[in-house]
């Protein structure tokens, strides 16, 4: 059947044609339909950005108003849906809680099941983005054994989150502007990053024409691993072990650069920056604002800021071209924010949801999608007989 290509982790492979975000990794360059992230950041808001993945374009001032009101109409779960939350082992990962309830949506929305039925694609579109921050929250409050709140749809989208995750239901809760504007902005840069591994599983699960929601579920359990989205809680840990040994960063340094089984620095290097990842430099100039604003200091992140410089002026990581990534400073804001170490990912599911949308709605209506089979390079047993278990 032909030459086949060998390249394990698709490095050099284009596997789909995309309008939507656009990277030079070389440059540190990154753009959602054609807009620098660097003025998105600045000006503009979690919820336009979605608009702007999925649809194409800026929403005008009525477009952004019909799309916050539908998604505002579909924040509650089915009441059924909440039994699920009391299943789960009170100490569950609240990943996989998440992508097992997304994966519970295709039974309560039955009508999702056709990914080519147009109105209800946009439907499960609008059922996704309102539900999936209820989940989040819904998720949290079971592992903390607390009360889950109702969506209170007078909120903006952050701020509704925020109420449902930490207020309580008999007391009034006031959302800290410069916590949901910080956790806006995180969002924003999580959004969309082109052909990442969950983007990719998305793509790949959704080829088969499995609905939304399935897909979707997919995405969150390939943003789990370590490597991947599950990278911004292993930081904390890696800063916090740091803190226990004394904070001595270039004896970790060492170890790192001795491939030490197990030990890498984690929030840093990138398939495809090879340079500073331009959402880092970002969040950088962020961190110590918001960080100062609502924690007043951290000593976490003075080791982070001494790390990157050890690792920034040493041979092994500029040989190798090893930059911090999206995830090297996030955990420090999200845990001053007031989010446990395992709640991140979550957080990075939340911003990450209106690409994984934008990038399944692209792929079901681009003529040229087939099925995605990759081929192998068969390494097993030449033909062989069968022998009776007796002559084993
Ligand atoms: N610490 C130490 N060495 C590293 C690191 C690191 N964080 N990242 C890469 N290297 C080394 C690697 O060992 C290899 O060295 P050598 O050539 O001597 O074998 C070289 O750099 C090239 O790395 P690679 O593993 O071939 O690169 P990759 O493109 O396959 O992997 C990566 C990219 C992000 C998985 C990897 O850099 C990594 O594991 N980083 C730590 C985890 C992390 O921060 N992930 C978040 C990524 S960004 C946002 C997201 O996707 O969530």
């Amino acid at each position: 059947t032909g030459y086949i290509t060998y390249d394990p982790g698709f490095v050099n492979t284009g596997a789909a044609s995309s309008a939507i975000t656009y990277i030079d990794g070389d440059a540190g360059i990154l753009r959602y339909r054609g807009y620098p992230i660097e003025q998105l950041a600045e000006k503009s808001t979690f919820i336009e950005v979605s608009y702007l993945l999925i649809y194409g374009e800026l929403p005008t001032e009525a477009q952004l108003a019909d799309f916050t009101g539908r998604i505002q109409r579909h924040t509650l779960l089915h009441e059924d849906l909440k039994a699920f939350f009391s299943g789960f082992p009170r100490d569950a990962h609240p990943m996989p809680v998440l992508s097992s309830a997304v994966s519970a949506l295709s039974t309560f929305y039955q009508d999702s099941l056709n990914p080519f039925d147009e109105p209800n694609v946009e439907l499960s579109t609008i059922r996704l983005l309102a539900k999936v921050p209820t989940l989040a929250a819904y998720a949290y409050k079971k592992s903390v054994g607390q009360p889950l709140l109702y969506p209170d749809n007078s909120l903006g989208l952050v701020e509704n989150f925020l109420r449902m995750t930490f207020g309580f239901p008999a007391e009034p809760y006031e959302v800290d502007p410069a916590v949901a504007k910080a956790l806006d902005l995180l969002f924003i840069l999580h959004a969309d990053h082109e052909q990442n591994c969950s983007t990719s599983t998305v793509r790949l699960v959704g080829s088969s024409e499995a609905n939304l929601f399935a897909s979707i579920s997919a995405g969150i359990n390939a943003l789990f691993g370590p490597l991947h989205g599950g990278a911004n809680a292993a930081v904390l840990d890696m800063l916090e072990g740091i803190r226990t040994d004394g904070g001595d960063v270039a004896s970790f340094v060492n170890r790192v650069k001795n491939k030490e089984k197990g030990v890498k620095l984690m929030g840093f290097g990138h398939r495809v920056y090879k340079n500073y990842d331009p959402r880092a430099k970002i969040i950088k100039n962020t961190a110590d604002e918001i960080l100062g604003k609502i924690s007043g200091g951290d000593q976490l992140l003075d080791i982070a800021k001494a790390l990157e410089e050890t690792a920034l002026s040493d041979e092994y990581f500029i040989e190798r071209k090893l930059y911090p990534n999206v995830d090297f400073y996030t955990g420090l804001i999200y845990r001053a924010l007031g989010f446990p170490t395992k709640f991140y990912t979550v957080l990075f599911a939340l911003g990450r949801l209106p690409g994984w949308i934008a990038h399944w709605r692209e792929m079901i209506n681009d003529p040229q999608t087939k099925i995605g089979r990759p081929r192998q390079i068969y390494t097993g047993h030449a033909a062989r007989d069968y022998r009776p278990l007796s002559e084993r």
